[in-house]
């Protein structure tokens, strides 16, 4: 018989009729009459219950049916007395595909923590918040799609081994086939690349942008999704090695309509968890996050405020002299930290932020640099509970002033005569941004570490499964 998906089954009307259902059994209960298994095929965050009458079926016969086992089940589908569940089904047939031993089986208990479940993330999907997480995590995939389509951008793909540091943080990883136990270096005590894989040295990518960038000047609007990565030695609750980040690239836009983009498209993303995500929301915003679904909903009703940095620094500096207390200082051109990005967001105004016009210092070469010399049109979203979700800016489009800021900061020229080029054919006004996909996942979920809205998270000491 055809196998009918769960979340489908608890919709059916079909009462009366024969149902065929597989799934990993939640938990098995009853009495001395009857049985309740809970299954549950990934489907939705929802189990069917199946009752089994104990005078057609022994113990013996269902013993194998414990937490975790993986089963088929065959039965009348039939309205449901029990709360909760508008339907059930009563076996007829079952077949056991696989069995996980109670004695061993990790996922017996309720509530474990989620460092416990950090250590088991090959079987934690199948946990009903990691469910819910993954399964809002493949909509949110969706959103972004459905919303550049429909905007007209296209899915320009970018490589993931490059040889520039779009950041110039220096946090990349390196990507070699040379042999590490034997590596020559040449007089200067340099090691030669000529003769690895590409020639040179290579490495995975921080950003797709620069490439991104070269799509926006042939295509007009453009963005990438996909892996990025960084060496940072960030152990924090919002940092990963790897991470998918997400880039639109846009030909003639300004500042203003760089922001009209940032904020449309994060409410975008919000309200279409909204739309689609409310079974796996309402879990979380129960047990996880009371807040969650009224922060989802004030973030789309309101206006993003609109902050140039001067003034943010000015707002903090208030707020030191009225006692309160940062643990970084927050004196002009410093980079914010996030106690101070959630100050201003969480604390201040009370909604997010997109702040504006950075020190030219603290902020990457390709930013397009201020009247005043001393700052540049960089765009960031700050949200409440995560801090920097977006960081965005308009691009220098100007070749001399591009190429002054690449020579100021000893980035060596040879590797960006390519880059440069947009500047020098057909150059155009442009500007963009990259969101941290898993940034907007902590948002929308309300969980509290990176490390669990991301199947398998890549950490400093940590590459496991
Ligand atoms: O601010 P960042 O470094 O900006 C860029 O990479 C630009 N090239 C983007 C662009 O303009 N096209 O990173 C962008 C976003 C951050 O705002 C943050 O959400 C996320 O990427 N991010 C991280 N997420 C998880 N782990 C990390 N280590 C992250 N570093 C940045
Ligand atoms: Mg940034």
């Amino acid at each position: 018989m055809k196998r009918t998906v769960i979340i489908d089954a608890l919709k059916s009307t079909a009462i009366g009729e024969l149902i065929h259902v597989c799934g990993w059994v939640r938990s098995r209960r009853g009495n001395k009459n009857v049985s309740f298994i809970a299954l549950n095929d990934g489907s939705t965050i929802k189990n069917i219950q199946i009752v089994a009458d104990l005078t057609k079926f022994s113990e013996e016969q269902l013993k194998p049916i414990t937490t975790g086992a993986c089963i088929s089940a065959t039965g009348l589908l039939v309205a449901s007395q029990g709360a909760g569940q508008s339907v059930e089904i009563q076996l007829t047939d079952f077949e056991v595909f696989g069995t996980a031993d109670p004695e061993k089986y990790p996922l017996q208990k309720k509530g474990l923590s989620m460092e416990f479940l950090r250590t088991i993330a090959h079987l934690r999907p199948r946990t009903n918040t990691f469910g819910a997480v993954f399964r809002i995590r493949h909509n949110m995939a969706m959103a972004i799609h459905t919303y550049f389509h429909e905007h007209g951008y296209f899915y320009f793909h970018t490589p993931l081994i490059t040889a520039s540091d779009c950041e110039g943080a220096g946090q990349m990883f390196q990507v070699t086939t040379k042999n590490l136990h034997n590596l020559k270096k040449d007089e200067n005590g340099q090691i030669d690349y000529s003769d690895d894989f590409f020639g040179r040295s290579a490495a995975l990518t921080v950003s797709g942008q620069l490439e991104g960038e070269l799509g926006a000047m042939a295509l007009g609007k453009i963005y990438t999704f996909g892996p990025t990565f960084r060496a940072e030695n960030s152990n924090t609750p919002r940092h990963l090695a790897e991470f998918w980040m997400i880039e639109p690239e846009v030909a003639f836009i300004d500042k203003d309509e760089l922001m009209d983009l940032e904020e449309d498209f994060i409410k975008y993303c919000v309200r279409w968890a909204l739309d689609n995500c409310m079974d796996d929301l309402e879990f979380l915003n129960q047990f996880v996050d009371k807040g969650l679904i009224e922060r989802l909903r004030s973030v789309i009703d309101t206006e993003f405020v609109r902050l140039p940095y001067t003034e943010g620094i000015n707002i903090l500096q208030e707020a030191v002299k009225n006692g309160k207390k940062f643990e970084f200082p927050c004196q002009w051109g410093d980079d914010l930290s996030s106690e101070h990005e959630r100050y201003l967001v969480e604390q201040h105004f009370g909604k997010p932020v997109i702040m504006t016009d950075y020190p030219r210092d603290i902020k990457a070469f390709y930013m397009k640099i201020n009247e005043d010399g001393k700052t540049v049109q960089g765009t960031d979203v700050l949200f409440p509970q995560i801090g920097e979700i977006i960081g965005g800016s308009v691009r220098e489009a100007d070749f001399d002033k591009l190429n002054a800021e690449i020579d100021r900061r000893q980035i060596p020229m040879k590797d960006m005569w390519w880059y440069l080029d947009t500047r020098r054919f057909g150059a155009a006004p442009h500007a963009g941004f990259g969101l941290g996909f898993e940034r907007l996942m902590l948002f929308v979920t309300g969980m509290q570490n990176i490390r669990d809205v991301i199947p398998f998270p890549r950490t400093p000491k940590n590459a496991e499964f």
